[in-house]
């Protein structure tokens, strides 16, 4: 047994959880901190909300509330969501908790008393119109590293460096969009420069083998720029207060506070259990686990270590198995932007369904590189793979444990090749399993997962009990009992990935569910290598559930998707309103000028397209004066068959004009539209060719 500390990324309480978040960090988290409990270790599984921060002084701007207000109303949403979702954290925490401000400002003391900080007066950024300071994501400008311009002060979504708000170029305040001036104010830096060879020593050198690539290379990449001090505070009035002497009016970065969070989050959760925080945090035999972002990599790869590192009694990250982004309908999810499937509003739409979300989400997590969810995908999984494998499955099974045995556990008779054969691989996905788990690849693990159901579906095809038992019930009554042996292991071992689906199959089974049992009482039943090591797992006579075979899995309707295909579809339009830019208008034009304009009502008679160009048609339209041709660079917006007979508005008295060697006699009048396509402008009841358009 070992011990552990998992730490989950604390969430913004800037909005609610979405799917990307869920994807990156708390259904691996959760996967591996069920696991390991299900595999007998101590584990401390650790989370809360981080409620300071620029993102929460802004959103409460926006809606109008107090910061406050803000991180109360998200705070509960995000707690009761996660719990509904199963996510098993042993404590789920808050950063406005006292226990977190009194951890927090005492490391801080703690550093400070030892010299460990550079205390500088320097000139920062300041927005004269606000009257404030500007830091992290109250400015934008072009991050120095890769030119994107809307990196942040404190750090480039684009490229994930992490900088000082002063080396932005061009910034700009995002409270007023003014070009900021500079003032001089005092700050205690961490002089991130003293740690770069010790950092490069332990993560380049010493975890070059079973760190992630993708965390390695960014580590790597901040290194080799050179890494400089660090502004741990900050001129805000939402925050921890700096716990010194004059710091008034100053709070400690929330990069500063956060992280420490995980700590107090096991503090709190240690009292509440009796338990030693410290053995937690101090004892060099626990291994700490941080599940993040790649956004995060950076706080967590370098700046909580060389304060951890600075302070000297804490024990450092064995991990940090960072994932990298989730889109969603290949589109980057956007909490400022709604675009996303919130995990609150998930489990109103989809009550019940939690393991069809967990298991989409980690069939397709960002593992390796960003990946893409879309309701679509999420569909297939559920009807071909849950529905379609796991559930067939164990369905068949409990179905034909009902019609021939009463639901009892048949006594088998001798096993076949076959049977040894599929018993003793059935035996070897607990190791299967956990070889991936252990080196944080879920998606790999959960598809291990499921070969363990096509095992079953497998044995059950070729053995095909339903046609045997018309001639041989003594061997059905061998294969029957096989496959509840088979499907007693897919309870046990779907736990970490499905635990819903796992407690429904262990009551299908009748057998304890070792999840909530271990809870409990610390006992672990039905344990997840006892799999391998148990002669037999459903022993014969035992009964499963009588009646009706419940389904594990129901199939999604396409009506269920296109809800939700419509409900991103009308975010999508309501961003467009409220993005758009309408053209200012142009300078003013005498009645007697307009009148000139001979606008007509025409029918486009035929259409075809003009060689060796892509947007040109030439079109014979009847403007009812007569039949004229006209060039029209509509072609990449309609089909050519489409437009015969389109009725459309005709400028008829626009001086001919020749393009690509056709003379145009006209010209059709359209509209923009915001896809960057056209749109005829029709009469909106029959009007004859040749009317005036005034
Ligand atoms: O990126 C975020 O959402 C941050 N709130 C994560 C904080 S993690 C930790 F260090 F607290
Ligand atoms: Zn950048």
């Amino acid at each position: 047994m070992s011990r552990y500390t998992i730490t989950a990324a604390l969430p913004y309480t800037n909005g609610p959880v979405h799917i990307g978040h869920l994807a990156g960090v708390y259904v691996p988290s959760d996967i591996y901190a069920r696991y390991l409990r299900l595999t007998g270790n101590d584990v401390a599984f650790v989370c809360g909300s981080d409620e300071h921060g620029v993102p929460i002084t802004m959103r409460a701007k926006k809606e109008g509330i107090t910061p406050q207000q803000i991180v109360d109303k998200y705070h509960a949403i995000i707690k009761n969501s996660f719990s509904e979702f199963g996510i098993t954290f042993d404590n789920y925490s808050r950063t406005s908790a006292k226990i977190h401000h009194d951890t927090a400002s005492e490391f801080f003391k703690d550093l400070y008393a030892n010299g460990k900080f550079i205390e500088e007066v320097t000139e920062q950024l300041y927005d004269e119109e606000a009257n404030q300071f500007l830091a992290d994501r109250f400015v934008v400008g072009t991050c120095p590293k890769c030119g994107n311009e809307e990196s942040y002060g404190d750090q480039c979504e684009k490229c994930g460096t992490s900088h000082n708000a002063t080396d932005l170029i061009n910034p700009k305040s995002a409270i007023t969009g003014n070009v900021p001036t500079t003032k001089e104010t005092k700050h205690w830096f961490l002089p991130l420069d003293e740690y770069e060879s010790w950092l490069r020593e332990w993560i380049v050198e010493g975890h070059k083998n079973d760190w992630k690539a993708n965390v390695l290379g960014q580590v790597k990449s901040w290194l080799d720029d050179g890494l400089r001090p660090r502004a741990v505070t900050r001129d805000l009035d939402w925050g921890i207060p700096v716990p010194v002497e004059g710091a008034d009016g100053k709070v400690l970065y929330v990069w500063f506070d956060a992280p420490i969070g995980y700590i107090s989050a096991t503090k709190e959760w240690a009292e509440r259990e009796g338990k030693d925080w410290k053995q937690y945090w101090k004892d060099e035999d626990t291994k700490l686990i941080h599940f993040i972002g790649k956004d995060n990599i950076v706080f967590h790869c370098i700046i909580f270590p060389a304060m951890l590192k600075a302070e000297g009694s804490y024990i450092l990250p064995e991990n940090v198995p960072a994932n990298e982004f989730l889109n969603l309908e290949d589109n980057k999810i956007s909490t400022s932007k709604n675009w996303a499937v919130w995990l609150h509003e998930y489990l109103e739409d989809f009550p019940e369904k939690q393991d069809v979300l967990r298991y989409a989400l980690t069939a397709n997590a960002p593992e390796t590189k960003d990946n893409n969810f879309t309701w679509k995908d999420f569909q297939t999984r559920n009807n071909s793979e849950l529905v379609g494998i796991f559930g067939n499955f164990i369905n068949r099974v409990v179905v034909l444990t009902n019609k021939y045995y009463n639901g009892q556990v048949p006594t088998p008779n001798s096993f076949s090749d076959v049977d040894e054969q599929t018993l003793e691989k059935m035996r070897e996905f607990p190791q299967i399993i956990s070889n991936s788990i252990e080196r944080y690849r879920f998606r790999e693990a959960m598809n291990n997962l499921m070969n363990l159901a096509r095992l079953g579906n497998k044995y059950l095809a070729d053995e095909e009990p339903w046609k045997v038992i018309k001639f041989d019930e003594e061997r059905v009554q061998t294969v029957m009992f096989i496959a509840l042996q088979i499907a007693s292991a897919l309870a046990t071992l779907s736990e970490p990935f499905l635990p819903f689906t796992s407690d429904k199959l262990k009551g299908i089974l009748n057998v304890t569910s070792s999840l909530s049992t271990a809870l409990k009482t610390g006992s672990v039943e039905n344990s997840w290598n006892g799999v391998s090591e148990k002669e037999v797992l459903l022993p014969a006579n035992h009964r499963i559930q009588e009646g009706k075979a419940e389904l594990l899995f129901a199939k999604i309707e396409d009506k269920e998707i296109q809800i939700q295909l419509d409900k991103l579809e009308a975010t999508k339009q309501a961003n467009e309103q409220a993005n758009k830019v309408v053209e200012p208008q142009k300078e003013t034009v005498e009645f007697d000028y307009f009148t000139k304009l001979d606008i007509r009502i025409g029918t486009i008679l035929e259409a075809v397209k003009v060689p060796k160009t892509k947007k040109l048609l030439q079109l014979k339209v009847d403007v009812g004066l007569d039949i004229r041709t006209i060039v029209s660079g509509i072609a990449e917006s309609f089909k050519l068959e489409e437009i015969i007979g389109q009725r459309v508005c005709v400028l008829v008295n626009l001086a001919p004009r020749t393009l690509r060697g056709v003379e145009s006699q006209g010209m059709i009048l359209m509209a923009d539209t915001k896809d960057g396509k056209l749109a005829f402008i029709e009469p909106e009841r029959d009007v004859e060719n040749g009317e005036s358009v005034s």
